[in-house]
């Protein structure tokens, strides 16, 4: 309810609302230029906005937490290993023989001297002022405790390796992101996916035991010798980018995003991929541009507070550089190297989205961020908004990346994602592009 709320209120309430929920736009205050972006973009203009967003958050007080678990209790839970197997088979046999060309085959990545030419930013270790003790991230050196390194090199055509960022007891996450968008059985022909779970240490012998078994199931998780927190996440992510480099040149492109979001892998392979076929040095995210997002300097707010950073770290600033919101970035493989490398030279910094899609690739000569171009939805009614669509085709619900807590809602969102495009598949067969102008880009 309270996300919904975003036009003209006072910076401070409008931090303190939309701090109550959400920890996956991490990087805290951005979620509002961000739930302005979506509403902008979906519903074309401010103003229809704001009578949107009143009526909405009217129907969502009143009604929305009762709806969606009642939503689900209604429905039969899919069996969604049976949807591809359902009654859109003709639509299917068509997605595989179009779809074979529209992400092309892999290259061999070569690091250009121009790409590895990457220099210190001295008055960046001054703004960063890390502490001495550990200067740069502990994992640019750390070892791994598990891994698979054979993930990416044993398949052939990789597009998409996806980087999860992942908490150590968020098993059942895991296994719904297998389960689900991540499993590339749902659209291979369009292209080869693996997933990755990047993991830290913990305390617990038995949680330990208990992941390692997981790993030895799944092969698709890699943890680092350092301890798995909130304020290590910067670590975490420069390991994805140490491993990546290493180990998973063969993949075409990196997707990066956290454990309870859902990628409509559909719109990424067939609409946002395709954008990027010839191009290098890519990063495409939800791009926070500089001087925007304020830093949290106030340390007794205790709504802010998760985000506050003393005085002496970016000293004299208000504001971060331009870096991207973490819950999803797409990047070209070509850069990984590039940046894993600057990282050695960016003295650590815990914000990990500022960090990870900031600071360490501003040292990348060349590194192009662009913006999503396609709608995104992080509200929780992304799955009735996707339920709608499928009952009625005029009720657009068209989004690339949307996201729960609740891997009931993420699981049944992708089973609508799925309906979704074979319905769009079976409209493209029967109908000129016209009559539906509501399903095209
Ligand atoms: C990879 O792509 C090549 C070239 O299109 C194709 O010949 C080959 O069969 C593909 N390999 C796999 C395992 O899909
Ligand atoms: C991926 O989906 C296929 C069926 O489409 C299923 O057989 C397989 O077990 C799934 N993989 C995982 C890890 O759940
Ligand atoms: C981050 O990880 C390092 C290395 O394991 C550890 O020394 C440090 O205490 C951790 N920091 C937090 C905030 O958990
Ligand atoms: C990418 O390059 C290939 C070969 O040069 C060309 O055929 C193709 O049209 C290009 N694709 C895009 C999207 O520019
Ligand atoms: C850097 O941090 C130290 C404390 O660790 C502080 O004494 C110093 O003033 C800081 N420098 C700047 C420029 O903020
Ligand atoms: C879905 O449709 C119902 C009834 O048609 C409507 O009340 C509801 O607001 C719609 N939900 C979304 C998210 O569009
Ligand atoms: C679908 O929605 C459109 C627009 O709201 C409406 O005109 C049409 O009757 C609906 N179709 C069905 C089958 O409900």
């Amino acid at each position: 309810m309270t996300r919904l709320i975003v036009s003209s209120i006072p910076p401070q309430t409008k931090t303190q609302r939309v701090k109550v929920k959400r920890r996956w736009t991490f990087a805290g205050p951005d979620i509002l230029g961000y739930l302005f972006k979506m509403c902008k973009r979906s519903l074309g203009n401010i103003a229809t906005a704001a009578v949107v967003i009143s009526i909405l958050s009217l129907v969502i007080i009143l009604n929305y937490t009762e709806n969606i678990p009642r939503g689900i209790v209604q429905r039969k839970k899919p069996d969604i290993r049976q949807v591809p197997n359902g009654p859109y088979l003709g639509a299917r046999s068509f997605i595989q023989k179009v779809t074979k060309t529209m992400v092309s085959q892999h290259t061999k990545t070569t690091l250009s001297p121009e790409l590895m030419a990457i220099t210190p930013q001295p008055e960046l270790d001054r703004l960063i002022n890390a502490s001495s003790k550990a200067k740069y991230p502990v994992t640019i050196k750390g070892k791994y405790i598990f891994e698979n390194p054979q993930l990416c090199s044993s398949v052939a055509n990789l597009s998409v390796l996806i980087i999860v960022h992942t908490a150590p007891d968020h098993f059942e996450m895991r296994l719904a992101i297998r389960r689900t968008w991540a499993n590339d059985t749902y659209y291979r022909k369009m292209g080869v996916a693996r997933v990755l779970f990047l993991l830290g240490k913990v305390g617990d012998s038995a949680l330990q035991m208990k992941m390692e078994a997981e790993f030895n199931e799944y092969r698709d998780m890699l943890q680092g010798d350092f301890r798995d927190s909130y304020r290590n996440l910067t670590h975490k992510g420069v390991m994805g980018y140490k491993w990546i480099t290493e180990r998973c040149r063969n993949a075409k492109f990196i997707l990066k995003t956290d454990d309870d979001i859902v990628v409509n892998m559909f719109i990424l392979l067939t609409r946002v991929i395709p954008k990027l076929e010839n191009k290098t040095k890519q990063i495409v995210c939800q791009h926070v541009r500089a001087n925007t997002m304020p830093i949290i300097r106030d340390k007794n707010n205790p709504w802010t507070n998760k985000w506050y950073v003393s005085e002496n770290h970016f000293r004299g600033k208000h504001s971060y550089p331009e870096y991207c919101s973490g819950f999803m970035v797409l990047l070209t493989n070509d850069v990984i190297p590039a940046i894993f490398r600057a990282a050695t030279m960016t003295p650590f910094f815990w914000v990990d989205d500022v960090y990870l899609y900031g600071l360490a690739p501003s040292h990348v000569p060349g590194i192009k961020y662009s913006s999503l171009t396609e709608p995104i939805l992080i509200w929780q009614n992304a799955l009735s908004c996707y339920r709608n669509m499928t009952d009625n085709l005029s009720n657009k619900c068209d989004y690339l990346v949307t996201g729960s807590k609740d891997l009931r809602v993420s699981e049944e969102t992708w089973v609508e994602m799925i309906k979704q495009f074979e319905h769009r598949i079976g409209a493209d067969l029967r109908f000129p592009e016209k009559t539906h102008p509501d399903m095209r880009t």
